[in-house]
């Protein structure tokens, strides 16, 4: 349940629909989905497996694998603070969000703008949510997340379900469904087509929380007695369901209101408002359900500042308490910058991006899928199938009935599709 909370976050509810919006709709969903099938299964299985035959955070327990290895997990530890640092920022609207849930005030499609381009104000909140997350850190990763992750997952859930049906019912509803699951309704340009297939790899990445250590970490506290493909198709399957719901809450609501669909980051904060707007106690749901987004960013957020907590006080003699204050201070440095990048001169852009954008630019296209790339040459070929699968069956107990394709993916389809599709974005 922790490892599925870390999976569940802003990357479904904020950035699914998103993504899905800006990249073509069902295109983008169908590329999803076999991605899904063909790299985040499986990459997301070795990298528990990695975790737990070595119980030890992400760089050891590659270089417990194959002494020279350990960079992989590095890598992602170095990551992990480039995607908290964006992570914050956005964790620090939601909870913006709550408090003008609460006191009413008018949360239209403009605010968001108008907010975003005002730095002061959001930088309290990026620090208010880095503060949080640190916290919990302090307090270590089995005691409290797993505990709340398994009660506030189901309520989240039902929320969603129930925004998702009012959604449907808008009137001209019907054409953002359309949007999001019927696909050729333009013809588009192999490089078209190409851009989203590497938004659909990435955000299957960023979802699954794969390519930085988290799921390395995790499992490194997992018992040799948990079951891990089960526990694989758990995580998957829950956060898939939740990223779909969130789709078909948020697009058709932005064809009801007549929004743009493809209006990027700002998304859900400028629909869901005006759709809370309408239903009667709206002020109430809306604070509701921006504090259930809160808790699954935050049950996210923690993994990834444990990847970093964990290997601090296991390379150095601080504390878990000292590691997760200096962690967080950490942070905060490209968390700043990334909420000033908004209202920046464009001279101050790195390669034509804002510092925000430049920061999930790294982290999905370019981090995630070599982490991925890495795994996956990590586990077919240096480690190897074998001991990889005496690790998921836990020494042959458990059937492993879909060892064969795994295999194909491990060490053939993940890593040619993963340089294929890393080539092709930088074509
Ligand atoms: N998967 C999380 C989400 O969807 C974000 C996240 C948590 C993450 N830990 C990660 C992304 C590690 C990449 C790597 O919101």
């Amino acid at each position: 349940m922790a490892a599925a909370g870390s999976a569940i976050g802003l990357g479904n509810l904020w950035k699914f629909p998103y993504m899905a919006g800006t990249n073509g709709g069902a295109l983008f969903l169908i590329f999803y989905i076999i991605f899904l099938l063909l790299l985040g299964i499986p990459i997301l299985l070795s990298e528990m497996a990695v975790g737990r035959f070595a119980g030890l955070n992400a760089a050891d327990s590659c270089s417990k694998i194959k002494k020279g290895w350990g960079f992989v997990g590095g890598l992602g530890i170095f990551s992990a603070f480039t995607v908290l640092a964006a992570y914050s920022v956005v964790g620090g609207w939601v909870m913006k969000y709550i408090l003008c849930s609460i006191n009413g005030e008018g949360l239209d499609a403009d605010f968001f703008a108008g907010y975003t381009s005002d730095s002061k104000e959001q930088l309290l909140w990026t620090a208010a949510f880095i503060f949080i997350s640190a916290f919990i850190v302090t307090q270590g990763v089995s005691k409290g997340i797993e505990k709340v992750s398994s009660v506030l997952l189901p309520v989240l859930f039902v929320f969603l379900v129930g925004i998702m049906i009012y959604s449907l019912t808008l009137p001209g509803a019907k054409e953002g469904v359309r949007y999001f699951i019927v696909p050729g309704r333009e013809s588009l340009s192999l490089s078209e087509i190409s851009s989203i297939a590497v938004n659909a790899m990435g955000q299957v990445f960023f979802s699954l929380s794969l390519g930085m250590g988290t799921l390395i970490t995790y499992g490194s506290y997992l018992p040799k007695s948990a079951k891990l493909t089960s526990s694989t198709f758990t995580i998957v399957g829950l956060d898939t369901l939740i990223a779909v719901i969130s789709g078909f809450t948020i697009i058709p609501a932005v064809f009801s209101l007549g929004l743009e669909v493809t209006g990027g980051p700002g998304l859900i904060f400028q629909t869901l408002p005006a759709v809370f707007a309408e239903i009667p106690a709206g002020r109430l749901v809306a604070a509701l359900f921006f504090t259930l987004v809160l808790f699954a960013a935050i049950t996210s957020s923690i993994s990834l500042m444990e990847v970093i907590v964990s290997w601090l006080t296991a390379k150095t003699a601080i504390s878990r308490y000292a590691a997760s204050v200096i962690t967080a201070a950490a942070v905060f440095i490209p968390g700043f910058i990334a909420v000033f990048s908004f209202g920046a001169p464009s001279e101050f852009s790195l390669f034509g991006m804002n510092f925000f954008d430049f920061l999930n630019f790294f982290a999905d296209k370019v981090i995630m899928p070599i982490g991925g790339f890495f795994i996956c040459i990590l586990v077919g070929y240096i480690w190897g199938i074998k001991p990889a699968s005496t690790e998921i069956s836990n020494e042959g107990q458990l059937k492993f009935s879909f060892r064969k394709i795994y295999t194909a993916s491990i060490k053939y389809i993940s890593p040619v599709l993963i340089v294929m599709i890393f080539i092709s974005s930088f074509l």
